[in-house]
């Protein structure tokens, strides 16, 4: 996968957000709990160059072994958007302009979402690989590369993030997984990011027929790196499933069934979410849940 930084993502500016903690993970968490989204961003994007840097030179600050304990009030969010019931937030059309920024607004809630979720699996969970946090830690600059983007792209339409109410079911499900991260792995990448690489391609054709080209390309650079993502989802989860002796076919639907992960819905993007290697009898499963569902 590309670097995340481009002309149009410059590493953050050092003497602005250089990580307080020395140790990467409790940074990491610290990046969790700021409120301020651009604050965060730039936060996130200077500890992965941080420690892309010192890795080269052969060191190591992740501190598997440190136990750190959860602040109140995770994760740090700024005051709007409003979190309101998913029923109530707008249907969008995107033949119109006002349609497109509903629908940007909502994307970039996910994305900052989705820096948070990233940079929890970072600190939140003890005794993983070195290589674990440096994939999530991966994840949550490319999802504040994301946020970036689409909060350009809102600013074009003369918006900005927190304009429209969103709902907080993607932090709910980290919240409910907090305790065990098989269950983490198995419902977050595998699931909730998994659905976006489902969603992405008809939002775009979308955004492409209405004209909008520009939001379009976001949405390209989004599903690329998104197919990353549950890649490392779900090579964690199968060497989890490994190490603890499950078979990740059985202990996926077990866990779904436990956690009251979302039913799986179709149409879906089965040549990404082969890319992102479910295999095909996970593929099956999805068919055979989906066809229940009607
Ligand atoms: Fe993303
Ligand atoms: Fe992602």
């Amino acid at each position: 996968m590309s670097s995340v930084f481009s002309a149009a993502n410059p590493p953050a500016d050092p003497a602005r957000s250089a990580p307080v903690r020395a140790g990467w993970r409790a940074a990491a968490l610290d990046a969790l709990c700021e409120r301020d989204p651009l604050a965060k961003a730039d936060a996130v994007s200077a500890l992965h160059a941080l420690t892309l840097e010192a890795a080269a030179r052969g060191e190591s600050r992740w501190d598997a072994a440190c136990v750190l304990d959860a602040p109140a009030d995770l994760p740090g969010r700024p005051p709007r958007p409003e979190l309101v019931e998913p029923r109530s937030l707008q249907r969008r059309s995107m033949s119109t302009p006002q349609g497109r920024v509903v629908l940007l607004h909502a994307l970039a809630h996910i994305e900052f979402n989705a820096i948070n979720l990233a940079l929890d699996a970072v600190w939140r969970f003890k005794a993983m690989p070195d290589a674990f946090y440096a994939d999530w830690l991966k994840v949550a600059a490319e999802e504040a590369y994301h946020f970036s983007l689409l909060r350009q792209r809102l600013a074009d339409y003369g918006h900005q993030y927190g304009d429209f109410p969103a709902h907080n079911g993607l932090w709910e499900m980290c919240e409910r997984t907090c305790d065990d991260v098989l269950a983490r792995m198995a419902l977050v990448p595998r699931v909730l990011e998994a659905r976006g690489l489902d969603a992405s391609p008809p939002i775009r054709a979308r955004l492409k027929q209405a004209g909008d080209h520009e939001s379009a390309a976001i949405l390209d650079i989004i599903l690329r790196d998104e197919v990353g993502h549950v890649r490392i989802g779900n090579h964690w989860f199968r060497f989890l499933c490994d190490e603890r002796g499950l078979d990740p076919h059985t202990a996926w639907l077990d866990l779904a069934a436990q956690y009251h992960a979302p039913k799986m819905r179709g149409p879906f993007n089965f040549e990404a979410r082969r890319s992102a290697g479910f295999d095909d009898a996970e593929l099956d499963t999805l068919i055979a849940q989906d066809a229940g569902e009607k």
